[in-house]
């Protein structure tokens, strides 16, 4: 075989052109060291061939092309198979296990995902003279990032993970890595960030429970979700920014570019988190924004700048404006007026004001006005509220009641392609309730408060499917019995990951819930997303109410069947629709 034109040509831009670096393993020393040894004869190799030498520890593969003699290292970067067992053409090495080609000059990929280490030759008196430079941990960081972003904006996960395992390595932190990837990806999120940067921010929780290298599984799925929403976009450009314009005007008059320039116009001013954040507290209460995901997207962010520091909100809160800008205004709608109305006259003061006292709610009234009754219960949850229940024992209940409505949801509906409901929009009311206590427990106020009165409109709402269905849903007596709850998930047993959870420590079980979370067992995206925050959620949620049921719940979806592809309900829903011009039920 001839090389073709093709391969020859293949452009890279300067900053992916360098060539994938050795990095030191864990036992090395930091620091640039090299190793030279002759490792034979020029005449004991020809043209055309390939073989295997030693340089201090290294496996180089030495090969002769009619350009001269060249040392690339013998494993190849994909899975490590030797590359003197694949094939030589010309100037081209073919790695035969999934025929990745590389440049036997200078290592370069020209057919697969990651160049190879190329070494430096000399000839003298007829030997053979192969230098290895190990570069220093800086070096190294230097040319792992451009590869990373190589890897990240083509969606190459197995790239990805190689990449994250040897930055680690190299010293780089978890939240330098996944910060990358917020960088490379935010801005170019088509309506502002999303499920992928909110998957980030717990993957970046979860990797605290992660030792050494095996921090790369969740950063990888961190970086991953952002790589698959993202790839091949262009990025939004960037306003100057103006602080002068106020930047919760121009969210609710949906002026996006205003919108971006006030937000990174504060930023550049000095304002301060607390600054920010209550200005999003607003925007994510002043609507039912986005069926919850407003919030969400907020207390993630939050929790992000965190941890690497404010100094890089400019790289992520405009982002998040755009989200905040585009999003569905739900309040707006005509199936919210009734609850919109109970909203609308509730002193906000009072509520927020409502101190929290040992409110115990007897006979569960309002869990169970949130799972049973035909309209949101927004009265009732203000009335407990003022009982001695407070804002805070308002989102107890909400939780409570979410992940009763998870233990008792059919899965079988995910199937039902005449229904438009399904797991996922059950997860939110829990997600969104954990995403409301960070904010009031942040910012108490009046807009924290209303926004608790909309957990519990979501709350209620996601019992829609089993109203719809005029079954009476009672919870199933769930036995509760010792046992591995990440086992149970992972062998997709539901009613055994609910009998553990709910005997558990429930550190134990939490931690043992995320990082079963962090497993694969969801085929699309969205549903990887959505598994890995309902059990971060529930694993917080658990701990601050001192109940096992949202660790239980979360642990029943994560084990349980789920829609995986949505084709089949997209397609169901286009055909209806061109077929009857109707929307879907709701
Ligand atoms: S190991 Fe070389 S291409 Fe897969």
């Amino acid at each position: 075989m001839s090389t073709s034109p093709s391969l020859q040509t293949q452009t890279r831009t300067p900053e992916e052109a360098t060539p994938s670096p050795q990095t030191p393993g864990p036992n090395q020393s930091p620091g640039s060291h090299q190793t030279t040894e002759t490792v034979g004869a020029v005449d004991d190799l020809a043209v055309g061939q390939m073989k295997l030498a030693r340089v201090g520890e290294h496996r180089i593969a030495l090969i002769r092309t009619p350009s001269g003699i060249h040392a690339l290292d013998n494993a190849c970067p994909h899975q490590g198979y030797g590359l003197v067992t694949g094939s030589l053409d010309g100037e081209l090495v073919t790695c035969q296990w999934h025929n990745w080609k590389f440049r036997a000059e200078d290592g370069q990929c020209l057919i697969g995902e990651e160049d190879v280490a190329c070494h430096q030759v000399d000839i003298r008196d007829g030997e053979i003279v192969v230098t290895v430079t190990e570069p220093s941990a800086e070096e190294a960081q230097a040319a792992l990032w451009p590869s990373l972003r190589r890897g990240f904006e083509r969606d190459y996960v197995g790239q990805m993970a190689r990449d994250v395992g040897r930055l680690l390595q190299t010293g780089a932190t978890p939240e330098e890595i996944i910060w990358k990837g917020i960088q490379l990806s935010a801005p170019k999120v088509e309506y502002g960030i999303g499920h992928g940067m909110a998957m980030a921010a717990d993957c970046l929780t979860i990797s605290d429970l992660y030792d050494g290298l095996d921090k790369t599984l969740p950063i990888t799925q961190a970086l991953s979700g952002m790589s698959e929403g993202t790839r091949g976009r262009d990025s939004y450009p960037l306003p100057d920014g103006d602080a002068s314009i106020d930047l919760a005007a121009a969210i609710e008059t949906e002026d996006l570019d205003a919108a971006l320039a006030a937000t990174v116009g504060l930023i550049e001013a000095g304002a301060s988190a607390d600054d920010l954040l209550s200005i999003y507290v607003q925007a994510v209460s002043s609507h039912h924004l986005n069926y919850g995901h407003g919030a969400i997207y907020t207390q993630k962010s939050f929790e992000l700048l965190d941890r690497v520091g404010w100094d890089k909100a400019v790289d992520l809160l405009p982002w998040l404006t755009m989200s905040l800008t585009y999003g569905t205004r739900e309040d707006t709608l005509p199936y919210m007026r009734k609850a919109m109305r109970a909203i609308e006259a509730v002193d906000l003061a009072s509520l927020a004001d409502a101190p929290t006292a040992d409110w115990v709610d007897h006979g569960q009234h309002l869990r169970s006005a949130m799972l049973n009754s035909d309209e949101a219960p927004i009265d009732a949850a203000v009335a407990a509220a003022l009982d001695g229940a407070g804002v805070p024992g308002i989102l107890d209940t909400v939780t409570l009641a979410v992940s009763e409505r998870l233990l008792r949801y059919d899965p079988s509906t995910d199937f039902d392609l005449e229904v438009d409901f399904g797991w996922l929009d059950i997860t939110h009311g829990l997600t969104y309730a954990r995403a409301a206590r960070y904010l009031w427990d942040r910012q108490p106020c009046e807009a924290a408060a209303r926004l608790a009165l909309f957990t519990v409109f979501l709350c209620h709402d996601t019992g829609r499917a089993e109203r719809w269905s005029g079954v009476d849903h009672p919870t199933p007596d769930f036995t509760s019995a010792p046992g591995d709850v990440a086992g149970a998930v992972l062998d997709g047993k539901p009613d055994d990951a609910v009998a553990h959870a709910l005997h558990a420590d429930p550190h134990t079980a939490g931690q043992a819930l995320v990082r079963a979370s962090q497993m694969d067992r969801s085929g699309a995206f969205i549903v990887a997303a959505h598994v890995i925050k309902l059990a971060q959620a529930a694993y917080e949620e658990s701990l601050t109410i001192g109940s096992n049921l949202p660790l239980a719940a979360a642990a029943r979806f994560a084990a349980a069947p789920r829609l995986e592809r949505f084709v089949a309900r997209n397609a169901a829903e286009a055909i209806g629709f061109l077929q009857t011009g109707a929307p879907p039920k709701r």
